[in-house]
This record gives structure tokens, sequence and C-alpha cells, in this order.
């Protein structure tokens, strides 16, 4: 029997990235610049829809940093930051020298919760500090509250930085992620929905601040004929060569999303038979995720041999199949637990119950038996 790694999420190539690649070596635009990094940037503001104005950048993490330096954010400073996600969202907070203050999850879209956000707001003002920005995320491509989010932070005149990185393809109301915050943030790391094997964009709203984005990220350059600096830069323009991969992958976006979508409806059915495992699902009607990874519950009390989380994550990492926890949250992390943090149990109680499970769209169907077998196997 075929025993090869499955991964969570791996590269998925569409057919078109190697022509534009090779585009990109016959004319020598093998730089930070070129026809393949304006072509992605103009492929994602189509995707994005009117008023998005799309950077191209070497990492998301590199799109948070420049979104921070955008708003304002200073030494000093305070960044309010969902608490469950990656360490990527607020390590920027950090290169600026700014405060990060972290916020529980709630428990349907297990995004930002805007009852222990509002409180946080409050309780920041008193002891004399407005936070200079939040960031929300839409985990695993699931929407976080976005309507409620934004009321709050319009109350207190607090700008919002999305971290859209898990999301491309998803939307809320309609609209695509990416698109909600007054900056927005995308990845195509390797792992994500689509690659451009490293890299990430800034969305904003108005192209004079694109325009910034693009000037720091190519190392604040002084228009002058010499090398000429008045602001700190950073080297984080997207390679024309990567951005080649990037429009061989748009081509396949809806494509990609249309198969995690078919990998979580897999699961879903799989899970239906199977006592004590739920597997999320979005709140309403209003979230459509991108499923850029199915992730359950693992509720141990309810399920009939009474096994956890890590004994199905050992399990089947012992068949070579990977599966993850969810997002450790950051106010637990070691490196971020001595800043403020607001709210309960939420997220730590679904880091403890939670996995990621495999699911790209590159997923065969000799995979999904084998998923399937390990599965019913384990749950026996
Ligand atoms: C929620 C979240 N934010 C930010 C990032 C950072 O993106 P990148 O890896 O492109 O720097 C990632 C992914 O890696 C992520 O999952």
């Amino acid at each position: 029997m075929n025993n090869d790694k499955i991964w969570l999420s791996s590269p998925h190539m569409g057919g078109a990235e190697e022509r534009f690649v090779k585009e990109a070596f016959d004319t020598n635009w093998v730089a930070p610049l070129g026809p393949n990094v304006t072509g992605l940037e103009q492929d994602l503001e189509v995707y994005l829809g009117e008023g998005a104005f799309v950077g191209a950048l070497s990492s998301g993490t590199a799109a948070i940093h420049l979104g921070l330096i955008l708003l304002g954010v200073k030494a000093g400073d305070e960044v309010i930051c969902q608490s469950m996600t990656f360490s990527a969202s607020a390590n920027p907070i950090l290169y600026q020298g700014a405060t990060p203050v972290f916020v529980d999850s709630e428990t349907e879209t297990w995004n930002i919760c805007p009852i222990s956000l509002e409180a946080a707001i409050k309780d920041r003002i008193a002891k004399g500090v407005t936070p200079k920005a939040i960031i929300p995320v839409h985990l695993y491509g699931v929407p976080y509250q976005v309507d409620k989010i934004r009321d709050i932070a319009d109350r207190y005149s607090i700008p919002i930085l999305e971290d859209s990185a898990e999301a491309l393809g998803s939307t809320y109301k309609g609209r695509k992620c990416g698109t909600f915050g007054d900056i927005g943030v995308l990845s195509f790391n390797g792992n994500k929905i689509i690659t451009t094997s490293g890299g990430g964009a800034i969305v904003t709203k108005t192209k004079a601040l694109k325009d910034r984005a693009v000037f720091f990220s190519t190392q604040s350059r002084d228009n002058a004929p010499h090398y000429q600096h008045s602001e700190i830069g950073y080297n984080y323009r997207m390679s024309n060569i990567c951005a080649g991969i990037g429009r061989g992958q748009m081509e396949v976006l809806d494509r990609h999303v249309a198969l995690r979508r078919e990998m979580n409806a897999f699961y879903k059915e799989l899970f239906s038979a199977i006592d004590g495992v739920e597997v999320y699902d979005v709140p309403s009607k209003d979230y459509f995720s991108n499923c850029w990874l199915t992730t359950v519950i693992i509720d141990e009390t309810k399920v009939r041999n009474g096994k956890n989380r890590e004994d199905f994550r050992l399990f089947l990492d012992g068949l070579n199949i990977e599966s993850r926890p969810l997002w450790k949250p950051m106010h637990l992390q070691p490196v971020f637990e001595k800043y403020p943090f607001y709210g309960t149990d939420v997220s730590e109680k679904l880091f403890e119950r939670g996995l990621c499970l495999p699911s790209g769209s590159n997923l065969m169907q000799a995979e999904k038996d084998r998923l399937r077998d390990a599965i019913q196997n384990f749950f026996r």
C-alpha cells in the first residue's frame, strides 16, 4: 500500500505557473519588479473587487509590518491582536516597539470576540492609552464577525488591520475577505490556498496608500538620480519570479476553493457517523469559508473509546498523515505571555481539543481512502 506522507496543505500547481516564470527568464525580469509583479497585483485587484489596491510583497508578515507602519504605529503604542492566531499576526507589533494586547476568541467563528474586544478597548483607554490598531484574523478561512468588529472599531475610531492571510477566496455577506480592514493582508506561503512559494500582499483603499507601501518595501528611495533616503526602508517587495507562480495560481484559485470545500464536505460526511467529533462549520449563510483547513473539535468525554485529540494526532502521525493542533493562543506563548490579555478560556479550550486535518486541494481519491480508513479505525 502507498504510504507516502499526506500533508496538511501542500502547494498545488495549476499548470500555467511555469509559463509565467519562463517568460520572466526569457525577458530577464529576474528581479523584485517586473510584469509578473504588476500582473499579479492587477489580477488580485480584479478578484477582490472595486476599490481594492494591492501591493505584492515578500510575505504576509511583511504586509502586516508595513500595514502597522502605514497606520502610524510607533514605539510605546498599543495594538490589539486576536490571541488565537499564528505568531506572524503579532510579531510585527514588536518590530515597531509597540505593545500587543491580546483578545480571546468567541465560540461561533473562533475569531476575535466582540465583547472581550470592547472590554479591552475600554480598559486600555481607562488606563490612559487608546490602542492604535486592531488586528482581527479570519482563522482557517472563516471570516471573523466582520460587522460587529467594524462597529466597535468605528465607535472608538481605531483602524482595523485585517489579517486575511488564510482567507483569500472567503467572503462575508458576499464581499471578499481582505477588503474589510482599513488595510488588509494576504499570504501566499507554500501552505496557503494559492502560493507564490513565499509571498504576500497588502490591500489598501487608495492608490496613494498602496504606493506608500511599495515605497517602503523598496528601501524608501527618494525621487533622485542617486540613492537618497529620507525615511527608513525595507526590502519587502515580491520577486518577479515568485509573482509568475502567483499569476498561474490566480487562474486556479476558484478551483482550489471548490476542492478544499469538497474536502470539508468529505470530513463532514465521515464524522457525522462518529460521536464526540465536530467538524467546524460557519455560523450562518453570511459566512463563506474557503475551507483553507478543515478543523475538528474532539470531546474525549463523548468519544466512544475515550481517546483525545493528542491520541488521534499521534495515531495519524503513525500512518504518515500530518495533522496539527489549532493555533496555540498568543497569550499562552512564552514570548508573549507577559502582555495584557482580555477574555476567558475560549481559545485555550479550542487549542486543547482542536485539530487541523489534511485539507489540500491536491488530495486524490487514494489519499481520501487512506484518511477514511484511518479515521474509521481510530474511532471504531
Ligand atoms: C494568520 C496568519 N497571519 C500571518 C501569516 C504570515 O504570512 P507569511 O507566512 O506569508 O509571512 C500567516 C501564515 O503564514 C497566517 O496564517
